[in-house]
Parts: C-alpha cells; structure tokens; sequence
C-alpha cells in the first residue's frame, strides 16, 4: 500500500495530480494510509456516489470512538451528518422546514444588496474584501443576529472546520459558539421574527420538537459547514476565471450561462479532495473490490469530478457544459442542504464582479498566490487584482 491521505502534493488551483493518478493507474477503489488507520479511497465518480447514497456505508458507524475523522467536529452525533436511516431522516426534515427554499429565495435581495455594498469599496483583494465577509453576513441575515456578530461567528466557524486541532481549542470554540446561538435562540423565543432560528424553534413533527441540544448542536454545524465551504469557493471560483479568460469572457458576453457555470466551476476548482469519512456495516462491494465489515471509506470527489468515464476531456473547463451533476455537494441522503444558499450567493458574486470589473485581472503572478495549509479545504490566502 502506497497511498496516503491526506494527499501531500503542494496546494495549487492546478495540483493535486495524486487522486486522479491513482484512479487512472489502480483503479476506482484503493486502500490508503490515514495516520493510524487503514482507509479505502473511492476515486471514481461511481464509487464516491455509491458511498454516498448506499446505506451499508454509515457517518453514523464513523462517528463512533476509534472511528475515521478528519473534521473533528464534525463527529458530535447529534448532528446530521453524524446520523443515518430513519434518525437522519427525521431530523433532516425538521431542519430542512426551517431552512426552507422559500426562506432562501427571500433571501436573494439581501444578497444582492451586501455584494453591491462590499464591491462599492473597490476591494483590491477579493478573499478580503468579498469572499470572506460575505457568506458570513448572509448567515446573520439568516439567523436574524447583526452583522456586528460577524466577524466572531467567522472566527468559531474558522477553528472548527480546522483539521488538526486539541481537544482544549475545540471546545473552547464550540463553547463560544454554542453560548451565541443558545443566547440568540432565547431572544427569538421572547420575540419571534420571520428567519431561521425562529422557524426551527417552532418546527415540529408527530414525534415533537428538536430538543435544545439538538437544535444548537445542528445551527452549530450549519455555520461551520455553510462558512469555509462558500468563502473559498467564491475565490477559487473567481481564480479560476482569472486563469481562463475566453472562458470568463463567454460569460460576460452570455450571463444566462452562470448556472452551469456555477456547477462547472464547483466541478473544476477541487474545493475539498474529499467529504466525511464513511464505514461498512456489513461486507460489500465496491466497484469490483470486496470490503470486510467495519472498513473505513472515503469519498474523494475530487477526482471523481474529474473522471473521464463522466465528463468528456474532464481536465478542461467548460462554462456550459451540460450532462452529469458534480459531486461538489455530495449526493443522496446527506445531500448539502445548504447547496441553494450557496448556489445563490455564488451566482450573485460572480455575476456582479463580472459586470462591475469586466476588465478584472490577477493584480500579482499567479506563483504569488499562498494557500492556507491548516483547512481541509483549497483556500487561498489572498486575491489580489485589478482591472
Ligand atoms: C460551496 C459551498 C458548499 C459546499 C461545496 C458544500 C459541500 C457539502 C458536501 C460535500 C456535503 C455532503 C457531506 C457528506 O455527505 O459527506 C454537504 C453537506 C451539508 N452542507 Fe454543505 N456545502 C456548501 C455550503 C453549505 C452552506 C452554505 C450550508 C448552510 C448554511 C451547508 C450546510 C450543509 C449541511 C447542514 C450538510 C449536511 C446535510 C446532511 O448530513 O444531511 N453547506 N455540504
């Protein structure tokens, strides 16, 4: 066994040749190294999507002591991604009631109006100036909180979506966060207003209501799973443009096509190499290679969105392409329930630096730019550009 995980080539928009060397050469499922523990890779877009949606791959067996981690907060089991079956699903919809399609849609004119107010000051680096700031004000438009809440929301959200950290700094800001939100869930219960929290503390089902631990554990975790994930694939997506400009012009000229290249741009950019871990309940088999029970299994979509067997000449990128959804976002039952949100805050942002900036450029080399090496995600440090 040779391969090891967390892969260890040097961040860039372009490298990460390991997960898509390995598919081409041994094949869609390989056995791996994680620190201690072995770990099954699932390279190919099939592979990935059969973890993901086969329920004999189990968050829940993961989250369990000993288990595979590489988030570590992300394995309180009260929140959903730690949940499966009939559990997952129930707390699954009382969440999803509450962050409904219909509470993002009202959403869209505040979005738009925090883009135009951060690109009025003419941010000469975008990560600073857009990508960071705004999907945290959005969630505070959200949850109902101030923007003044911003900037520490994005400081908790930051520590525990880091992927090496002690027990102390975790709890020390899941401590923090959690007395923000349970203060801010007892102010909704006094007066009650039309966002978020207010709509979870009411949703209930034949079973009842979330309890509050499970309520505080979940908005916990839609932050620090709503936050990192939007900021950076705002800049990689507006690098990527940067480092394609026929590709970026064909968009200016036909703005009609930013959903696909909303889904494009999730595709190519290669935001995280992999999501949660999983573990086999039972033997199984995945594309042809036999599993025991008890294995653990990662899905590694960043080679699975570039798997030529699903998207034709997958290394080039291609604003209208049409056909396979990426699994950016995951699939199936763990599905990203905040994909509309970000969809729709990815969509304003582009569309609006690109007709603000048409002339927009990277303001330094591209060799310049540094990556942040303590995420699990591809975060650049800065955007520097001018126009
Ligand atoms: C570009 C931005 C985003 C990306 C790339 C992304 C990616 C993902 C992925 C890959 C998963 C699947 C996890 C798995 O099955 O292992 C997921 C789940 C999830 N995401 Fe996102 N996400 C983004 C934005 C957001 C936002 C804005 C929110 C909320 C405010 C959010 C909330 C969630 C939640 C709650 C889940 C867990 C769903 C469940 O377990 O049932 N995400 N996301």
């Amino acid at each position: 066994m040779s391969a090891t995980f967390p892969f260890t080539t040097p961040r860039s928009l372009d490298n990460e040749p390991e997960a898509q060397t390995l598919l081409a050469s041994e094949g869609p499922v390989v056995l791996a190294k994680m620190g201690p523990i072995d770990i099954w890779l699932a390279l190919s877009y099939a592979a990935c999507k059969q973890v993901l949606t086969d329920p004999r791959f189990s968050r829940e067996e993961a989250t369990r002591p000993g288990g595979p981690v590489t988030i570590p907060s992300a394995a309180n089991p009260l929140v959903l991604t730690s949940m499966e079956g009939g559990k997952h699903a129930r707390t699954r919809k009382l969440v999803a009631s509450a962050f409904s399609p219909r509470m993002v849609a009202t959403l869209e004119p505040r979005v738009q109006a925090i883009v135009d107010a951060l690109l009025d000051a003419h941010p000469a680096d975008l990560v600073a100036g857009l990508c960071t700031p705004l999907p945290t004000m959005v969630i505070c438009e959200l949850l109902g909180a101030p923007y003044s809440d911003a900037p520490d929301i994005r400081r908790w959200t930051g520590v525990l979506m880091t992927s090496v950290l002690t027990p102390e700094e975790l709890r020390q800001a899941e401590n923090d966060m959690q007395g923000f939100l349970a203060d801010l869930v007892e102010e909704k219960r006094v007066r009650p207003d039309d966002k978020l929290i207010t709509a979870l503390v009411e949703a209930h089902d034949e079973g009842g209501h979330l309890t509050s631990a499970e309520m505080l554990a979940n908005l916990q975790m839609l932050l620090a799973a709503g936050h990192d994930t939007t900021v950076n694939q705002l800049g990689n997506s507006l690098l990527t443009l940067l480092r394609h400009p026929a590709e970026m012009r064909r968009l200016i000229d036909d703005p009609s096509l930013i959903d696909t290249a909303v889904d494009e741009l999730l595709r190519y950019s290669r935001l995280m190499a992999a999501t949660l871990p999983r573990v086999t309940t039972e033997a199984v088999e995945l594309a042809g290679v036999r599993l025991e029970k008890g294995a653990a299994v990662l899905p590694i979509l960043s080679s699975a969105n570039r798997d030529p067997s699903v998207f034709p000449d997958p290394d080039r990128l291609d604003l209208g392409r049409a056909g396979a959804a990426p699994l950016a976002m995951g699939f199936g039952p763990h599905y990203c329930l905040g994909a509309q949100l970000a969809k729709l805050e990815l969509r304003i942002a582009l569309t609006s630096v690109l007709k603000r900036f048409p002339g927009l450029r990277l303001a330094v080399d591209e060799s310049e730019l540094a990556y942040r090496m303590e995420t699990n995600v591809r975060a650049l440090v800065s955007l520097p550009v001018t126009w």
